[in-house]
């Protein structure tokens, strides 16, 4: 049988240098754990338009539609501003979702205890916080039509469309439910259906799914406003939380700040079986390209390790690794190992980012 691939699209800003790091820990499971990944390598985002005039040429597209997981690092910054809105950097990113169907979007808010008096929340509200946002990520106002800028008279009007079927609400909410049974058997999905035709279908389709399929799971509703109220007040109510594209855009970077540090957080995004069985799947840090310290050592690798090792569980079927990688960075940051992202100001010299990579590295080590 031929090696598990994997697609590693570092993109723009500190994307190259975190997933540096990543690829150490890669090469540790080849060599440590007889774990053979084919990896290739390609351009997305703004660095992609520098060297082809596209932030996704077709050939990467094809590319990521035929490995079994693809590793995305971060998109944009300040130099691609001014470009026209068809070939800005995200434009590449969301080419991706959309075109491998990747409609679960799986975005954890795990407190790591080390770090619970880095929230903006007191530590008793976050400690031991372990929450996941299920986004749908294919559909909604992302991708609905009409939408455009148009005259209307002599002003310009802005136009996006909500739009949601009953099969694109019906496939990510069994996402969001199958992923309940593994962990505390509890959904919230939330939505505005007091305002919105397509959060009223929403909840109609997340109840009929559950009363159908799931009736042993905790199921409940709020509107996303209250939603937003209640992560911030008590968010360890929940365990699941399903929404659409556009909250789920919202919520989940609320929830990641709970956590103490962005640069801590992974995620995945999954789209229908292929051939063999396994989901089609992006896998990429929360974090954005943060091109303020791009270039400076200073980003924190954790996100994007944290997501190859949820490619080690959703993609390769390795979720013992899964757990050992996870453990890993838990000990590094018990052990004291910080990044700036992760230091008040005062706190000393911050680790760099390849000191970072490395200490994740000897955790490894030790774990054998
Ligand atoms: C995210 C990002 C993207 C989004 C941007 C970069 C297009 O904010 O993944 O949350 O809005 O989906
Ligand atoms: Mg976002």
């Amino acid at each position: 049988m031929s090696n598990p691939s994997l697609l590693i699209l570092p993109g723009d800003g500190i994307g190259p240098e975190v997933m540096a790091e990543v690829v150490k820990v890669i090469d540790w499971f080849g060599d440590k754990r007889d774990l053979k990944i084919d990896v290739s390598h390609g351009l997305v985002g703004g660095c992609s338009y520098d060297a082809h005039g596209t932030p996704l040429t077709d050939e990467t597209m094809a590319r990521a539609q035929e490995v079994d997981a693809v590793l995305l690092g971060a998109v944009g910054g300040p130099k691609y501003d001014d470009l026209d809105f068809s070939v800005k950097p995200e434009r590449g990113l969301l080419r991706l979702r959309k075109e491998m169907d990747l409609y679960s979007n799986l975005r954890p808010a795990q407190c790591f205890d080390a770090l619970a008096e880095f929230s903006s929340l007191k530590p008793e509200i976050v400690s031991g916080l372990d929450i996941v946002i299920v986004r749908e990520l294919t559909s909604g106002i992302y991708f609905g039509e009409p939408r455009g800028i148009i005259k209307e008279g002599n002003e310009r009007v802005g136009i996006n469309t909500q739009r949601y079927t009953e099969s694109e609400i019906a496939r990510v909410a069994r996402s969001a439910f199958e992923l309940a049974r593994r962990r505390s058997n509890k959904v919230c999905s939330m939505e505005k259906a007091n305002v919105m035709e397509s959060g009223i279908l929403w909840r109609d389709v997340v109840q009929e799914i559950h009363d159908a399929e799931y009736p042993d799971v905790e199921l409940t509703h709020m509107y996303a406003d209250a939603g937003a109220m209640q992560l911030c007040r008590y968010p360890k109510q929940f365990d699941v939380i399903v929404t659409d594209n556009l909250f789920g855009d919202m919520l989940s970077d609320m929830a990641a700040m709970l956590t103490g540090s962005l640069g801590m957080l992974p995620s995945a995004s999954l789209g229908s079986p292929m051939e063999n069985g396994r989901p089609k799947a992006m896998y990429e840090p929360v974090h954005g390209s943060a091109p303020d310290i791009a270039g400076q050592a200073k980003a924190n690798p954790s996100a994007c390790i944290l997501s190859f090792a949820m490619a080690l569980r959703y993609s390769y079927d390795q979720g013992d690794e899964a757990t050992r990688l996870e453990k890993a960075v838990e000990k590094v940051l018990a052990d004291g190992v910080r990044t700036a992202d992760l230091m008040q100001a005062d706190g000393g010299t911050p680790a760099t980012t390849s000191e970072m990579g490395d200490a994740v590295i000897a955790a490894l080590e030790a774990s054998l």
